[in-house]
């Protein structure tokens, strides 16, 4: 299995099983089939909240002895209701109990935004805090805490840009050793995958796919459909493959991580089959044209007129 090295020689498997979108009911089964047939990486997120079911689902894989804690890798995300400095450390303790875990393996923060602490979705204005009454390095100062007493292997971020990570690091005594980004043959981020490994942080791609199960109200009018692209099925048919195991691939030889979701037991196995496609140079050429810089999750849900907030969402 293809995985990321960490600075501690810690490695992480580089194809995890995302739940995002991941329903109850649903998700505790495909965590387990997805773990019985070798993942050994799983992507979760208090905000997904379905954190208990996949908890319930890792509980029975580690009693039935399908798996060891230590050979598995788990990451969550703090969700921006708890960035204040009080909140970090206990939103975490909540993750790993849902999760039924004693730490986590990667803990991220989940936007470089922050909500009032008993707002879950913003709906006006006086919802957020501003980046003055919750800095992100005052957040970001509890994630090495957090660190630093074992809830968490590792640390990092999500959605963060360039100019949210160069405001980081220089702040920081350590900087993210992850940054989880939508990341697909739509939106290549050669930018900012060029920055994070030329400062030692690794990508994860979510929303691989183009995420075509989210909401009819998350989706773009005429967005394109990345699984039905000409290009990428043609490759797809040269190679016997699927075209989301084409865009898997083209994800490992980048050097990143990927987290496909499904709940369908053939797709999470052919998803994690993906390492079997032999890409070649004229068919990542092609690949690379593909760039449009389009993004599915705009993160403009988090934007209004009054918050401070309005141009963080630039180029990543
Ligand atoms: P399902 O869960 O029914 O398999 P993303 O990872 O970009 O968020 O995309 C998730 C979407 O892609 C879901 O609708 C999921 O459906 C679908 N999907 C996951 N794996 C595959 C695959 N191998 N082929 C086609 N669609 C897939």
């Amino acid at each position: 299995m293809k995985t990321l090295k960490f600075k501690n020689g810690d490695v992480m498997p580089s194809i995890g099983l995302g739940t995002w979108k991941s329903g109850k009911g649903e998700v505790k089964k495909a965590v387990k089939i997805a773990i019985e047939n070798g993942y050994r990486h799983i992507d979760c997120a208090a905000t997904y909240g379905n954190e208990a079911e996949v908890g319930e689902a890792l509980s029975e894989v580690l009693k039935e002895g399908t798996v060891k804690r230590e050979d598995l890798w788990i990451t969550s995300k703090l969700w921006n209701n708890a960035h204040k400095k009080d909140d970090v450390i206990p939103a975490l303790e909540k993750t790993l109990k849902d999760l039924q875990l004693d730490y986590l393996d990667l803990y991220l923060i989940h936007w470089p935004v922050a909500f009032k602490p008993e707002v879950a979705f913003p709906e006006n204005d006086e919802d957020y805090l501003s980046l003055e009454e919750a800095p992100i390095i005052d957040t970001w100062n509890k994630m090495l805490e957090a660190k630093k007493s074992k809830l968490t292997k590792h640390i990092g971020v999500s959605n963060f840009s360039i100019p949210n990570l160069e405001d980081l690091i220089e702040k920081a005594a350590e900087a993210p050793e992850m940054n989880q980004v939508e990341l697909h043959p739509y939106l290549q981020q050669n930018k900012l995958l060029e920055f994070c490994s030329k400062n030692g942080i690794h990508l994860t791609a979510y929303s691989p796919l183009g995420s075509g199960d989210r909401t009819a109200e998350m989706k773009a009018k005429d967005e394109p459909s990345l699984l039905e692209n000409k290009v990428i099925n043609n490759i797809a048919k040269k190679h016997g493959a699927s075209p989301a195991q084409v865009i898997i691939n083209w994800d490992m030889l980048r050097g990143t991580a990927v987290i496909p979701k499904s709940t369908n037991e053939g797709r999470i196995i052919q998803n994690l089959a993906s390492t079997g496609v032999k890409l070649e140079k004229e068919d990542l050429q092609q690949i690379a044209e593909l760039d449009e810089h389009f993004r599915y999750v705009t993160g403009e849900f988090f934007v209004t007129k009054g918050n401070s907030y309005n141009d963080i969402f630039n180029e990543q």
